[in-house]
């Protein structure tokens, strides 16, 4: 069984750092409109929080895709469960996702969305986890960077459980299976 064993980031904090990441986009776009697309399941919440803090006007929409690693040839593949509602084509996008481990999802997704001929793509992850990247990736913007610990809460899940918790969680594993 799992346990929940502490707060590792606290919802005032994330809040702050929705703040500052809305402010800066914000910043960035300077009043263009952006095709915000929300990665589900667990970008939902963070995504929420976020649009309303970015003074731009944002056509809003949502995939759903499942990654696949590679490590004979240090590269992953993604399938596409849920497809985008809109053509990117010509659009500034930003992609919304929950958090960044290897990097494998994000990379795959930013070479399938690329070849949309989207004017821009741009990454905004609410946690980034460096030290576990299998790929070359880096998200243009970052709300927190966490260590090498599983957690859950803020649309986090473990087995599709526990995305509703306003804060940030380690998730003890028994048997360590991360
Ligand atoms: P990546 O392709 O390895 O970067 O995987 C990113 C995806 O793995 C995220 O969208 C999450 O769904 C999931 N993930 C990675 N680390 C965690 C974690 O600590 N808790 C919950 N989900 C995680
Ligand atoms: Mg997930």
């Amino acid at each position: 069984m799992e346990r929940v064993s502490r707060v590792l980031v606290s919802h005032e904090e994330i809040e702050q750092a929705v703040n500052r990441l809305g402010e800066q986009i914000t910043k960035d776009y300077n009043g263009q409109e952006i095709v915000v697309v929300g990665i589900l399941k667990g970008a939902v919440v963070f995504l929420s929080d976020l649009i309303r803090k970015i003074d731009c006007p944002v056509i809003l929409d949502f995939m759903q895709v499942s990654s696949y690693y590679n490590s004979t040839v240090s590269s992953g593949n993604v399938r596409i469960r849920k497809d985008l509602d809109y053509d990117i084509s010509g659009k500034d996008v930003l992609i919304v996702e929950d958090i960044i481990d290897s990097g494998v999802t994000m990379q795959c997704l930013l070479r399938e969305l690329g070849t949309r001929n989207p004017k821009s793509i741009k990454v905004c992850a609410a946690f980034d986890k460096p030290s576990r990247r299998k790929v070359d990736f880096q998200a243009d913007y970052v709300g927190i960077e966490v260590p090498d610990e599983f957690i859950i809460g803020y649309g986090l899940d473990y087995s599709g459980k526990y995305r509703n918790l306003p804060d940030v969680c380690v998730l003890e594993l028994d048997g360590g299976d991360k």
